[in-house]
């Protein structure tokens, strides 16, 4: 059963990857007699909440079952959680576990992050997509209707426990949308796994056990070191965008929740590569298998139907990635090679935004 350490002394933790790991006494042994509340959302609750309410001995009182969906990452539900620490007595030394995906995993850390100055939690991502990318790395938040993920703090976990065996009872929209960010890792640093996973893409989709734990793994790995390296992203961490600039402006342009954030990450992925072809950093035999082998997965390559380029350039103003007014995006120098730039021709990216929304520059 791999396990893998995110490197940041006093703050570093211990991530379990395998399957049945979310049970695995041992592995709780460590919060032993701390006060404990766990949040999760209905659709994980139905699977996997019994056995770990269990094994952890919580009462009602100390389990939050919330509605399942983006808009729940907002102040008000934030704000309900509070309430109930709060009402429940939870002290400065009590645990959070987050059981779920992205949303929970980002809204239960803010919870954290924000009771009592900060308490410690633990992730238990039940999706893919969690599990290699957002149970990681300590970004937490909530949205707000300018914008996804604009409120949040950076909040370490103590233990993050993906259990690979949890992900058969994820849907397979989910499982794409999971697919999506396990070829970021690919394309942004690992020109390798980027062909590794072109090889096992059809026993990714299959859920082989043996196939998604070293994706897990690998990605895992990718993303605790470059944490390592730069925990509040003040370079390289960046690179774990590439995408996301042009698939948040997708999400927010959709409606948060049309999307899923990892098929909204796909398109975005499609279009940095096509930028990077446009300004000749990449061949367009490049970008092309970076499109097949998001094609492949089933994944969306183009824009929502009706989304104007004058739509992503309003919303992409307000990516946190913008210093100085300027837009910075994370594009490809070569496949397993990512930079953030700002230094790129606006003309070229007109042309990435007129074709993909199917009109002539
Ligand atoms: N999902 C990008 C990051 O954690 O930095």
């Amino acid at each position: 059963m791999p396990i893998l350490h995110v490197d940041l002394a006093e703050r570093g933790y211990p991530i379990h990857i395998g399957a049945n790991v979310l049970t695995d006494a041992a592995l709780w042994a460590p919060f032993a007699g701390r006060p404990l509340r766990l949040i999760t959302d209905d659709n994980v609750a139905r699977h996997h909440l019994a056995p770990l309410k269990a094994l952890l001995q919580l009462s009602d009182e100390a389990v939050r079952v919330i509605p399942h969906g983006e808009p729940q990452k907002s102040w008000a539900v934030a704000g309900s959680l509070q309430d109930w620490l709060l009402q429940t007595r939870l002290p400065r030394d009590g645990v959070l576990v987050a059981l779920g995906g992205g949303v929970v995993g980002d809204l239960v850390g803010f919870t954290a992050a924000i009771y009592q100055r900060g308490v410690d939690f633990v992730q238990v991502p039940t999706t893919l997509l969690s599990q290699v990318d957002s149970s990681v790395g300590g970004k937490t938040g909530i949205n707000h209707p300018l914008g996804k993920n604009m409120i949040g703090a950076f909040h370490q976990p103590r233990l993050v426990l993906a259990d690979t065996d949890a992900l058969r009872t994820l849907p397979q929209r989910e499982l794409l949308a999971g697919i999506a960010e396990v070829i970021k890792y690919g394309l942004l640093g690992d020109e390798r796994f980027l062909s590794w996973i072109e090889a096992h893409l059809d026993a990714l989709l299959a859920l082989d056990q043996a196939a998604i734990g070293e994706a897990v793994r690998r990605s895992c790995e990718m993303k605790a070191q470059i944490v390592a390296r730069d925990e509040k992203e003040s370079g390289e961490r960046a690179l774990l965008n590439l995408g996301h600039t042009f698939g948040h402006a997708i999400e927010t342009w959709a409606g948060y929740g049309h999307w899923l954030h990892g098929e909204a990450v796909a398109a975005g992925m499609c279009m940095a590569a096509d930028l990077s072809a446009r300004l000749g950093w990449i061949g367009e035999a490049d970008a092309a298998r970076a499109t097949a082998l998001i094609a492949r997965a089933g994944l969306p390559v183009g824009v929502p139907q009706g989304m104007q380029p004058a739509d992503f350039m309003q919303l992409m103003a307000l990516d946190k990635k913008v210093a100085s007014g300027k837009v910075r995006l994370i594009l490809l120098r070569a496949l397993g090679q990512a930079v953030m730039t700002a230094d790129f021709a606006p003309a070229a990216l007109q042309q990435t935004l007129h074709h993909f929304c199917q009109q002539t520059p």
